[in-house]
């Protein structure tokens, strides 16, 4: 169905429209802490199934489900390990998506068949209203295409959703902007699926954290992975992208002799005055590169680019997140200088 996407703010009436949406069995981009989401009643089958054909999204991916408070945690997971709630206690509301053994109450299609069930408590207000306001518990995917890198301003949603989904909430720019991390639990054990703003040196003070081996390596066809998310190729700008690991003078040096038609550099932000081709740069610390990073990457699709030599970012703290979705935007391709 074509909608006219409505572009919506945070005033009382826009949210209890989101809300009303929302509560009728619509989809609506709404903005959170770290991006911007593609929200429906994650009890609805069929709220839940318009998700999936608005982003394209593979089937056997499942959805993060957003609640409102932990109180509501056993309503809909069971099994729930003590370190759980400690984590909870510190990191909730906030951008942790931890994945627990899922209650019927959860439709199939949401958990994409799987019995666990992805939950976060989101803080960014205007997610927190319209969950308050719908009276539902929501289920938000990225509010990206499938395969294209998520958004972070409610324009990216527009570009990507506009006749899709009948309205998006403009809550500005996402602050952290890379998505959760996402954690199961082994054995009294964390288990780190998907690196974001909160750390694994922030988790191993609750658990022992275990990185798993597909944050930072390509799964190859076939290959079992514990989060259905690790199998695609994700945050793809339509150009090719290549990470350049080395010192800041090294890369300078890579992408001033290898300058031509449609390439970029995408340095940092103090090496940008030394680029002699074209750049973007995204930022100087992790902080800021995580916020950058998917915006960065969308200007670089509509400028038309064809080739981006990315300088790597540290792996320290967030930047762990940065690097993880920079790999994929890449095709995990690194070149050591
Ligand atoms: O920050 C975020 O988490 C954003 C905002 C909107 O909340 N949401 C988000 O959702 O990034 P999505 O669907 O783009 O990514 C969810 C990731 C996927 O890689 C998925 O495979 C994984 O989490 N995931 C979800 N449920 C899972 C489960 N039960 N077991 C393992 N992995 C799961
Ligand atoms: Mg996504």
């Amino acid at each position: 169905m074509a909608y006219d996407t409505k572009l919506l703010g945070t005033s009382e009436p826009d949210i209890a429209y989101a809300a009303k949406l929302i509560a009728d069995g619509k989809v609506v981009g709404i903005p959170t802490e770290t991006v911007y989401g593609l929200a429906a009643d994650a009890e609805n089958e069929e709220a839940v199934r318009k998700i999936f054909e608005a982003k394209g999204r593979p089937q056997d991916n499942p959805l993060i489900v957003h609640l409102a408070d932990v109180s509501q945690l056993e309503y809909y997971v069971h099994d729930i390990p003590n370190i759980a709630y400690k984590l909870a206690e510190k990191f909730c509301p906030g951008p942790l998506t931890m994945v627990l053994p899922k209650r019927s109450i959860i439709p199939d299609i949401t958990s994409a068949g799987l019995d666990t069930v992805g939950i976060r408590i989101p803080y960014h207000p205007a997610a927190r209203r319209i969950i308050a306001e719908s009276g539902k518990v929501l289920a938000a995917p990225s509010a990206n295409l499938s395969g294209s890198p998520s958004p972070t301003t409610a324009m990216h949603v527009m570009n990507d959703m506009k006749g899709r989904i009948p309205a998006i909430v403009d809550g500005g720019s996402c602050p952290v902007g890379v998505e959760s991390t996402v954690i199961s639990f082994e054995n009294g054990k964390i288990r780190l699926l998907r690196p974001g703003f909160i750390s694994a040196d922030e988790l191993s003070e609750f658990a022992e954290v275990i990185c798993d081996r597909h944050i930072t390596e390509a799964a190859v066809d076939g290959e079992q992975v514990r989060s259905p998310g690790m199998k695609y190729k994700h945050y793809s700008p339509k150009a090719n992208v290549t990470i350049i690991s080395g010192s800041g003078d090294k890369f300078i040096e890579y992408v001033n002799s290898h300058g031509g038609n449609g390439v970029y550099a995408m340095p940092f932000d103090d090496d940008a005055e030394k680029c002699r081709i074209p750049c973007i740069p995204y930022g100087n610390t992790p902080e800021e590169q995580a916020a950058k990073l998917f915006a960065v990457l969308r200007e670089f699709d509509d400028i038309g680019a064809k080739q981006v030599y990315a300088r790597c970012p540290s792996v320290n703290g967030v930047g762990l997140a940065v690097y993880n979705r920079l790999l994929r935007a890449a095709g995990f391709e690194v070149i050591a200088l």
